[in-house]
């Protein structure tokens, strides 16, 4: 039932159904967000056994709030997987089903909801924008999908993911290899690295480079100029880029001991990145994980829903239900994405859904309106990461794993810089010469006291920096005794600031580091 109605309508009743598809362990709405769902002013009954496989007894939902009987028959019907054909036919007309639809491969699915009169939105089609980030159930699955990726990967890898030095001998570091910095690839790189891993990532959207580096990841870039993505997803690649990048898997499987694959191109199917003779080359009891598998898979040899071992002794594992492995948490990000997709839904918290065409994310989730399908919906295009400037000239130079100046490159310039400041300290002034000594110290000792702090603790240490040059108060302080009138209240002035530098600057570093020591800001 949707549309503009009267305030003194009764609420609606949501209904949470079981999942009917084999193994699916996750339910459309937990206990806490059955709680958020009467809060919004509807009534909520869950089928019984809804949510058994996720870990949520009935009781639970009873004691949340929610009655427990039939849920099909609700006027909002919510959902994980598509329903079946004989689901559908058992949907009210004028019903709202919420649930993953996949609008693009399963237009069957829409006709069969628009015979029976129904109004369906589907999750999977929340635009990448930032302000429906809170509704986008893919990226809140593929990001669990890409945790629990790597950690099918430590259990099939016979050895540790972290080098250790024990008394038994010295165990290297685990090579994982994530190809495809999305929202899959990043989970991976964060959970292959936090298990002590020496994570690479490579993607043809070079503004990831940042967010993989942020997570521990080196980026391996592959030079080749790539069309800039405007929704958020990236573009099908060129021959050119095709080329270099199969270059650089062949060389890095070779190297690496795990390789997770999560590239995506939507509409498309899964670009092929690792070939038959790539996972041959790779070492025996190494794992490849292929998210993409239920797109037809990123590597050659993968079978979707299976791991299978290669003839080299080498795993990969196909597995299209990552998520589902870890079901209570699935579930519970689902219920959320679902609770704020309502909350957008119901305006007036007064439990009835009204739906807006004139709201882009609302327009793009509904593929079937009151028996119409409605799918597609105008594009929507917005950039979710800032432009990158194009670089000027393109080069065909296959893959660039490393720094671009070369060891002879290095110390020319090294050389040159020592030739100019024998110059300068010869020939200017005895006071210049001091302070330019004191100054090329001072960047000596920056650069590498900077170096050795880890990039994702810059920020604070820039805080802690103007905390510490606040030392210049003292300056002030002598200052301000002074007879002219105008010193002292410059002094002054530079008191204050200084204070408020020096104040603050360590205010805003302790608030930093409360953020990276576990247990959260204290
Ligand atoms: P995403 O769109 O956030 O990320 C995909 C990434 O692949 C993008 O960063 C894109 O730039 C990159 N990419 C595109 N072409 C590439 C190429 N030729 N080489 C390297 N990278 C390339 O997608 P998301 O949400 O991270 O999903 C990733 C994959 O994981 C999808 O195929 C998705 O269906 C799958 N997935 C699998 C699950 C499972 O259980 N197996 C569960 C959830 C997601």
């Amino acid at each position: 039932m949707t549309g503009q109605h009267p305030a003194h309508q009764p609420p609606q009743r949501v209904g949470v159904v079981a999942e009917s598809l084999p193994g699916e362990t996750r339910v459309a709405a937990t206990p806490s967000t059955v709680r958020l769902l009467l809060g919004l002013g509807y009534e909520v009954v869950v089928e019984p056994g809804a949510g058994a496989a996720s870990g949520f007894g009935d009781d639970a939902y009873a004691e949340a709030g929610a009655g427990t009987g039939e849920a099909w028959t609700a006027d909002v019907v919510l959902k994980v997987n598509a329903p079946t054909a004989e689901e559908i036919a058992g949907l009210r007309a004028g019903t709202t089903l919420v649930a993953l639809l996949s609008p693009a491969q399963r237009p069957e699915v829409l006709e069969a909801l628009a015979a029976r009169a129904v109004t369906a939105l589907a999750l999977d089609a929340v635009p990448r924008i930032s302000r429906a980030q809170s509704m986008d159930v893919l990226s809140s699955m593929a990001n669990i999908a890409g945790y629990r990726a790597v950690i099918e990967a430590a259990h099939v890898f016979g050895r540790f993911f972290t080098g250790q030095v024990t008394a038994a001998g010295k165990v290297p570091p685990a090579k994982v290899l994530v190809a495809g910095a999305g929202v899959a690839g990043l989970a991976a790189i964060g959970a292959a690295s936090s298990l002590g891993a020496i994570v690479r990532a490579t993607d043809p959207r070079p503004e990831v480079a940042d967010q993989v580096r942020s997570l521990g990841g080196e980026y391996l870039a592959v030079d080749v100029a790539q069309e800039e993505s405007t929704d958020g997803y990236a573009r099908a690649t060129s021959a050119d880029y095709d080329r270099a990048a199969a270059e650089l898997y062949h060389e890095q499987a070779r190297d690496v001991d795990v390789v997770v694959t999560t590239a995506l191109i939507p509409g498309r199917p899964a670009p092929r990145l690792l070939t038959a003779a790539d996972v041959a080359a790779m070492r025996p009891g190494s794992v490849v994980v292929d998210m993409a598998a239920a797109q037809g898979g990123n590597v050659e040899g993968t079978v979707a829903g299976r791991s299978v071992v290669t003839d080299n002794g080498v795993t990969i594992i196909g597995y299209t239900d990552l998520a589902a492995r870890l079901p209570a948490q699935a579930s519970q990000l689902f219920g959320t994405n679902l609770v704020n997709l309502l909350r957008l839904l119901t305006p007036g918290k007064d439990g009835r859904l009204v739906l807006d065409f004139d709201d882009v994310v609302q327009r793009a989730v509904t593929v079937v309106r009151a028996g119409a399908v409605t799918w597609p919906p105008p594009p929507v295009a917005v950039s979710a990461d800032p432009p990158v400037p194009a670089p000027a000239a393109p080069s065909a130079a296959p893959v660039k794993t490393g720094p671009r100046l070369t060891a002879a490159g290095r110390s020319g310039l090294v050389g040159l810089a020592m030739a100019a400041t024998f110059l300068v300290v010869a020939f200017a002034p005895a006071q210049l010469a001091e302070n330019f000594t004191v100054f090329a110290l001072a960047v000596v000792i920056g650069y590498y006291v900077i170096g050795k702090v880890h990039h994702s603790l810059h920020t604070p240490l820039m805080s802690v920096t103007n905390a510490i040059s606040g030392i210049v108060v003292i300056g002030a302080l002598v200052q301000i005794g002074h007879e002219s009138a105008l010193v002292t209240v410059l002094s002054f002035v530079a008191i204050l600031l200084t204070s408020v530098n020096i104040f603050g600057g360590f205010a805003v570093t302790r608030r930093m580091l409360s953020m990276f020591s576990k247990g959260g800001s204290r």
